[in-house]
Order: C-alpha cells, then structure tokens, then sequence
C-alpha cells in the first residue's frame, strides 16, 4: 500500500470532522463497534474505506445519518412497520435496507437498489455527523475478514499507520453489530441478526419477521467466514467436549463458567453472571484478547440459542467457519 501514516487517538470531534470534509478517513465510535468512516457522498472518500480495510467493492456500505429524518434526501420512501423499528429503535442498533435516490453514489453500494442506513447511538458520532452535514459511509473499522473492533486500540492493531485519526468514544457498550432489517414482499426482513433480537423486533411489529432466507437482495452477510481470529477456533457445546479434542495449548472463551482443566489465565469468561447483553459487549474484546495470545488452538462455547444469543453464536459460528466450525 501506500507509505505509513501517523495514527492519532483522540476525543477531538472538530478534528476528526475537518479530517472527514478533506476526504480522509477517520475510525469512529458507535454504540455497536468501531466504524472506518467517510464522506458517503464523495467517491474518492468512500474508495479509500475499500482500499484500507482491503474490502471487495461489490460488499456495500452502511451510510450513517444523525436523525431518520435526515435520511430524507437518500431514500425514496420507508415502509410503515420500518419507521415503526427506526421508531422505536431511534438512535440504536438498527440497519435499514431502504430505496435508494440518486443522491447515493454508486460506490456506496456498488449500484444495488438499496442503500442501508442507520442512526447510531453515541454522543460523540452524534455529534459529528450533525457537525459534518454530510453522511459517513462506514463498515466496522477491521481488516476484511478479521475480528470487529469495539475499543480504540482494536482499531489502532489493525489499522494504526493507515488513518490519520481515531475517535475514541471508548468501548462500545453494545459489542456486537447493528442488525440489518428490511423489506421483501409485505413482510419484515432480518438479513443480519444483530444487538436487536428477533424476539425484539417481533415485539415491536407485532408480528413474526422473516429470517433471510438468501433472497437475492442479499450481500449481507455475508460471507461463509468472518469475524475471525488468527488462531483456529472451534465452537463447543460445552466444556467437556474440549476433552475429546486436547487441551494442550488451547484457549478457551466461555459463557459464565470457566473450563475445569484449562488454565485459568487462557481463559475468559463471556459473563460470570450469565447475562447476554454483558456476553456480546465482551465477545470481540475476548475473541482479540485470546488472539493475541498466539496459542495453538481456541474453543468458544455456544450460548442458550435465544435472544441475544442467536446473535452471539452466529458470529461465533463465522468466527469458527475457517476451521469446519464444530465438532
Ligand atoms: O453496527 C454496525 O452495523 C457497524 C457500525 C460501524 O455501524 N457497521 C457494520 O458495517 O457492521 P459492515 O460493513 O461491517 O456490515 C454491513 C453489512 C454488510 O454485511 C453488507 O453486506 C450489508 O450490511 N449491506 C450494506 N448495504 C447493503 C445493501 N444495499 N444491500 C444488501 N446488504 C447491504
Ligand atoms: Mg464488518
């Protein structure tokens, strides 16, 4: 790539916004994880989130806007149970796959019918997108493929001396990405289940939504793998399936009970309370911190498959992809 550039951590949201109208990209904090964000509305802008993160174009972007009713000028219309979610979920963890208008360039979403918007909740974006007046386009702040970044030194590991400025809002307190919803014949779509469970958005339409079921519209999600650390990972049931497999250099993340046999200190536990919403605000940062541990092998136990859960074994399970996931 191009000659290595000083990184700055810091709270400055004038800076970061100056940074942002000269068409540089910035890493900023949302409530869900860090995002590489930049001009939605300037091509070259948007070029370098692809360029830096090593991203394919043809996987589209999330513009971000500070209100839905700034959206107004980027999509041709929302659907009643959508503004019911944006509603209810406004600002929060909520993407939505909407029509686009023309005002949306191209290399946002590599030309598709739709753009995906979200108003995210954290003072600090707030606070620069209504100074900025413009959209930020932004994926989460990692390499393509690796793990998502929900504190700042996350984002400076794998992108230190390719941006010029992180925004630190510190760590995300939801962890986990904003779940994409739209649309597709008369019926509410969840493409990525998220920080918002289904039964959480269920609750809201009243009604049951329509897990992707790999309709067309899709890029979202995504790819067979995703989310993942360098060393191997496998999903485990329980503890004493690692048994079977060797716990010789191997680390384990947990829900809320630490693995008997292993040692303590190659260990993390999700949640000692076994409480979800805590589980997904830690499971990156416990994904990062085993990774840097360079040992030779991970097991990650699956959570209860409800609620946030869901959300939680599904990156789990992507996390897991690169080896055949379970056993
Ligand atoms: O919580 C989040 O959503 C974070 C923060 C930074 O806002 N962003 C994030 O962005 O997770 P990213 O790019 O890592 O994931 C966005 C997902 C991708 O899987 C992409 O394929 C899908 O949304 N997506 C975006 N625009 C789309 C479109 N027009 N049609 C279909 N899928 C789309
Ligand atoms: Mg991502």
């Amino acid at each position: 790539m191009t000659q290595k550039i000083k990184t700055v951590i810091g709270t400055d949201v004038n800076l970061a916004a100056q940074l942002l109208q000269q068409n540089e990209v910035v890493a900023i904090p949302t409530e869900t994880v860090y995002g590489l964000a930049a001009n939605a509305l300037s091509e070259e802008a948007v070029q370098k989130i692809f360029t830096i993160k090593q991203r394919p174009r043809s996987n589209p972007l999330i513009i971000h806007l500070p209100s839905w009713q700034s959206a107004a000028p980027y999509v041709q219309y929302i659907q009643d149970e959508l503004i019911a979610l944006a509603t209810h979920f406004s600002p929060g963890p909520l993407t939505l796959l909407l029509p686009k208008t023309a005002a949306v360039p191209e290399v946002v979403n590599d030309g598709r019918p739709t753009v995906a918007v979200r108003v995210p909740n954290h003072p600090l974006t707030l606070q620069l997108l209504q100074t900025v007046g413009f959209p930020l386009a932004a994926p989460s702040a990692n390499l393509f493929g690796y793990i998502s970044p929900t504190q700042p030194d996350h984002v400076y590991k794998q992108l230190g001396g390719t941006i010029p400025y992180i925004l630190d809002g510190g760590p995300c307190a939801q962890g986990i990405e904003s779940t994409v919803a739209g649309f597709e014949d008369g019926q509410v779509v969840i493409y990525r289940l998220g920080a918002i469970s289904f039964e959480a958005i269920e609750a809201v339409i009243k009604k049951a939504v329509l897990k992707n079921k790999g309709s067309n519209t899709v890029a979202p999600g995504m790819l067979p793998y995703h989310y993942s650390p360098v060393t191997p990972l496998y999903l485990v049931n329980n503890s004493t399936a690692i048994l079977q497999k060797g716990i010789e250099g191997a680390g384990f993340i947990g829900f809320d009970q630490y693995h008997p046999q292993l040692k303590k200190e190659n260990q993390i536990l999700l949640s000692p309370a076994g409480n979800m919403q805590e589980a997904a605000a830690n499971l990156y940062k416990a994904m990062h911190q085993m990774d840097d541990l360079k040992l030779q092998v991970l097991y990650a136990q699956r959570l209860p498959n409800q609620g946030l859960g869901q959300s939680i074994n599904d990156r789990l399970h992507k996390a897991a992809a690169k080896t055949n996931g379970a056993f």
